[in-house]
Formats: structure tokens, sequence, C-alpha cells
């Protein structure tokens, strides 16, 4: 944003508003402002993606960030932790005494209140001399509305400021509604962005450029070509002290109704004109997913719950014995599903999404898997046809691969075996370094660029979706069934609509 102001300033002739808003920003220096400075998606997350963008000169001239939280610390203080905190989380090619010295230069806090009005009237004297301001929410989304009140109260909900909201934003579509139209009433859509971190991941974006800068695959990405897409996000780790906030969520909030369904639309989207044009696509898929409902939740939906067991040999306590736990939480750790979108495209294909604590393996996928051959002219156990199969790996590494068959070398007979031609992007780009997902996000944000993040309406596609699921399993009476931590997930997973290669064994 400030930079593409302040280009404009310096190619401005110096007459009429433009010359006078080029005057103010002169004087004034662009701020990121960041609520729940202290919390842990700040430190592991936010603090290092600007840290690293600092350190490759990525960040705009002037940049200051202001950190807030409720913490009583001096700047001072705050800066000491900041420090430790970049140790810790940076990338240690970019940890030197001096980029830190630099970075934390940029840096204040301010601890605040966000339900006192009077800390606001002091952070609006510390933001006296900023130009454009880049707010970033990443508190409890239940204090979203206070602090846009406050800061329209303070004179802060101009057009030079941009609003990046975290999710969740909302626990179902009402709530998310709520949200939406308090900070409507005082910020335009235009100034929203609501962040999913998984857009900002490099594989994802890549997604986009394989679908569209190649002319091979669109001709084959529809139903007569593909039988079933999974999309799978499996984790190794629990809930990482987070048991109230887990708790409420469950596996559907927490990742279906954002990631997941981020993904999917990704895949299953139409071309889009441009790349402005790619939150209509996204929408469109997502107002197109088959409802799921009491009808139909229990062939096309599995929940299941983490109970003791072991990862890598280390035994791994239940989800109803991490710390802060309530014994008889029915709260979902896992959740398959098998969805359907009901348009031409994609008219009874599959898509299968996965994702769960405590699984025995991370990674995080999507598999596109292409219908058999028609008719094999091979003969023999050995020259079983199998489908072709585009794998595009988002996490532990970034990878593509597309499985072909392929026949053996040798004289005697056909063998036939899959060979995968494989695109690695560390081997491609000669870099394994991987970016945060955040970094590119607040580029964009800083920028004015909103393509990768989510617009109102994808938001509430998304909520009416899961809203149905949840109502179809308090309907059904559903409830989770428990696997051990460390294991694939529950086994019966493997027969629902789509899940083609499923991982019984982890
Ligand atoms: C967050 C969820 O949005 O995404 C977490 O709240 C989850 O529960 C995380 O662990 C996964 O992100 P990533 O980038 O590690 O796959």
């Amino acid at each position: 944003m400030a930079r593409a102001s302040l280009i404009a300033c310096s190619r401005a002739i110096a007459v009429g508003p433009l010359e006078e808003r080029c005057l103010t920003l002169a004087m004034t220096h662009p701020v990121i402002l960041l609520f729940g400075a202290t919390g842990d998606l700040a430190k592991r997350m936010l603090w290092p993606s600007l840290f690293h963008l600092h350190c490759d000169g990525l960040l705009p001239e002037g940049l200051r960030v202001l950190g807030t939280s409720r913490s009583l610390l001096t700047a001072g203080d705050f800066r000491l932790e900041l420090d430790a905190t970049l140790r810790r989380f940076g990338h240690a090619e970019d940890i030197s005494d001096l980029n830190l010295a630099e970075f934390l230069a940029r840096v204040d806090y301010l601890a605040l209140d966000v339900e006192s009005a009077t800390d606001f009237q002091s952070l609006a004297a510390a933001l006296a001399d900023a130009g454009e301001i880049l707010c970033y929410l990443s508190t409890s989304p239940s204090l979203y509305t206070a602090i846009c009140t406050h800061l329209r109260a303070v004179g802060l909900a101009g057009a030079n400021v941009r609003l990046i909201l975290e999710k969740p934003i909302g626990h179902d579509l009402a709530s998310s509604r709520r949200i939406s139209d308090a900070v409507g009433a005082i910020f335009a859509e235009d100034q929203i962005y609501r962040i999913d971190h998984y857009l900002g991941k490099e594989t994802v974006q890549n997604l986009l450029a394989l679908r569209f800068a190649n002319s091979l695959f669109e001709p084959v990405w529809n139903a007569a070509a593909i039988e079933s897409v999974q999309i799978t996000i499996a984790e190794t780790v629990g809930i990482e002290g987070r048991w109230s906030y887990y708790d409420d969520a469950g596996a559907l909030r927490d990742m279906v109704q954002n990631h997941m369904l981020q993904l999917l639309a990704l895949v299953a989207m139409e071309p889009p004109a441009n790349l402005a044009g790619v939150r209509d696509e996204k929408v469109k898929v997502l107002q197109s997913l088959r409802p799921i409902n009491a009808g139909n939740v229990r062939r096309q939906t599995l929940a299941g719950q983490y109970a003791a067991g072991a990862l890598a040999g280390t035994p791994m306590p239940g989800y109803l014995e991490e710390d802060g736990a309530v014994a008889r939480s029915t709260t979902e750790t896992y959740v398959a599903l098998s969805a359907y979108i009901d348009n031409w495209r994609w008219k009874g294909v599959p898509f299968f999404l996965q994702t769960g604590k405590r699984l025995g393996r991370r990674h995080t996928e999507i598999v596109v898997r292409f219908r058999e051959v028609p008719h094999n002219i091979f003969e023999g156990a050995q020259a079983a046809v199998q489908s072709n199969r585009l794998v595009i790996r988002l996490q532990p590494e970034e990878t593509i691969t597309l499985e072909l068959m392929n026949k053996q070398p040798g004289l005697y007979g056909v063998q036939l075996q899959p060979v995968a031609l494989n695109l690695s992007m560390a081997d491609a780009f000669g870099t394994d370094r991987r970016r945060i997902a955040y970094e590119r996000l607040l580029l964009d944000a800083l920028n004015g660029n909103s393509t990768l993040f989510v617009r109102r309406d994808e938001l509430e596609a998304a909520w009416l979706w899961i809203d149905g699921i949840h109502t179809g399993w308090v309907q059904a009476g559903m409830r989770p069934v428990p696997y051990a931590a460390g294991s694939a997930g529950p086994v019966d997973a493997c027969d629902m609509p789509g899940a083609a290669n499923c991982d019984r064994n982890g």
C-alpha cells in the first residue's frame, strides 16, 4: 500500500488531491498494528514472517510495527522478548545481531486493553504520524467488534486503514454474520483481508500455475477423466495446549471450514479470466457443494477422537487426557468427508477430505486420481494397469508428482509399474528455504492485493455447508469414534466414497 502510494507520488504532477496526499505521506510512515502481539500465532508465525521480509529487504521503507496486547510490558522489555522469540523461530540464516537490531528498531509496543477507550486514545496518539495502517487482528474473534468500534472512535478507521482478520471468523454462519456485520459497518469490504494461511503456501499457489499455465490438464480436469480427488491434512501434533479453543471448534471448524474448503475450491474452480477473478470462481464451487444433512451424514462423514496411543514409540495421551480436558467431551479431532460438487464439471466425482490430529505421519496432499484405461491390452498379473495420479504434496516436502504406468525394462513379456514424474520445488529451484505462508500474505495485504484472501460470501458459503454437517451429526445422533494416537485414524474412513488408496496402517 505505502509502496504503491509512494510510487504514485513520485510520478505525480504537483497539483490537486494527489499532491496533498503525497505531501501528507511524505511526513508519515506506514505502520503494521498488531493486536495479539504476544500470542502464540504472533510468536511462531507473524513476527518471524515480518523479520524475514525485513531481512530480504521486502518491507516498505520506513515501515514501523506496533505490537499491542494486554501484557504490561515496556517497549524495551517487549523488544528483549521479541529478540529471543526471533532467535528461536526465525530462519537460522537470517539471525545475526545486526539483522535483529535493525528489525527491532522498527518495532514498538503498547500495552492495551481492547475494552478500554482510554487505551485506544493512547494508541491513536502513538500513531499520530502513521500514514497507511495495516491492522492485524490476531486475537480471539470475540474481540473483533470491540477493537473495530474503538478504532473508529479514535479516528483509526479511515481509508488509509486495512484490516487483517484471523480465523475463526465465527463459530457458525449466524455468528460469522454477526461479526461481519459489525466489522462491515465500520470498514468497507475492500479494506478487510480475511486470512487463511493455506493460501500463502507456495504449493497452493502453484496449483493455480499448474492448472492455468499449462494446457495439458484442463481438457482432462473433469468428471469424464477424473475418478476422485482426495485432500488430506494429517497432523502428528495434538491440540498444543489450546484445549478451550479446540474443544469449542473441533476438526470440522478448525480445518475443514477454512483450509480444506479453500484447497477444494482451488482444485475445482472454473478458469477465471484473470487472477482478480479467482475469488468469484471459488465462491461458485462452495455454493455448489451438495448439502450434507441428517439423510446422508452417516454415509458421507466420519468423525473420530484420538485415544491414548504412541507416536514413534513415545506414549501419547488421549484427547480426553490432555491438559485442561473435560472428560465427557465429544469434540472430533478427526473428520473424513465425501463431498460432491453439483455442477457439470464435477457431477458424481467424490472429493474425499480427511484431516486429523495425532495421526501417525504428518502429510498434507491433494491427490487427483484419473479414471482407469477403458480396456487393458496387456496380459498377466504383472500387467495390471493402475490409475494415473497427480499428487500435489504441500507438506512436509513441496512436490508435484504425476504417476504414469511404465513398462519395466526387460525382454520377457510386459511388466507394468507406476513410475513418478517428479517435480521437487527444492530441486527445480535450487532452494530448500521454506517461506512461512504468512510472509506472502502480509506482503500482499501491504500492497493492497486481496486475491489470496477470503471474501465474505466465500466465508458464508463455507459456513452454511459446515453448519449442515453439524446439524446432521446432532440429528443422526452421531458421535466421534475413537482412534489410537499415532494411527492412521478410524479405519472405517477407508470405505467411504472417494477414499481410494486409503492408508489403513498409518
Ligand atoms: C491452524 C489450525 O489453522 O492450522 C491448527 O488452527 C493447525 O489446529 C494448523 O494445526 C495447521 O497448519 P499447518 O500450516 O501447520 O498445516
